[in-house]
């Protein structure tokens, strides 16, 4: 299954993107590339916005942001109603985050990974699905 997928993020996550971003090509899913397109310093909210909002307009399934450490992106993403960003640090984190929290946005922090633990997790996390249920129903109630 290939899917339309946003990437974005800042400096700290550049060199990850640049990784992630390959990968997906090769695996033929559809990307946007939101940026930033170099390792000069940016301000992370710069990208993170415009990316959250296609995502909430559903113009893409799922976005994927990178900073240093992920929580730059993440604490921007979640601002936005209809996102939930999650930070995956390992593969059944990323799993979990779709699985149980329909996670729409994978925020993923770029000084703490290497090449395979990149794989990884995103393979894991473009091959999990929604369980709903239970998880629905909390899901429902992330709002506030
Ligand atoms: C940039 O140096 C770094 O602060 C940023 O990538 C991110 O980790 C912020 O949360």
């Amino acid at each position: 299954m290939t899917f339309k997928i946003a990437l974005g993020g800042d400096h700290g996550g550049f060199k990850a993107k640049a990784f992630v971003k390959n990968l997906l090509v090769e695996q033929k899913h559809t990307l946007h590339d939101f940026g930033t397109n170099n390792e000069d310093s940016v301000d992370y909210p710069d990208f993170v916005h415009p990316l959250a909002e296609a995502v909430e307009k559903e113009e893409f399934d799922f976005g994927i942001l990178f900073c240093g450490s992920a929580n730059g992106v993440c604490m921007t993403a979640n601002k936005h109603p209809n996102i939930r960003a999650a930070i995956a640090w390992n593969a059944e984190i990323a799993a979990l985050a779709k699985q149980h929290n329909n996670a729409n946005v994978l925020c993923i922090p770029g000084r703490f990974l290497n090449e395979s633990e990149l794989e990884e997790i995103i393979n894991s996390f473009v091959n999990a699905t929604f369980e709903g249920g239970r998880h629905q129903r909390r899901v429902d109630k992330i709002p506030c």
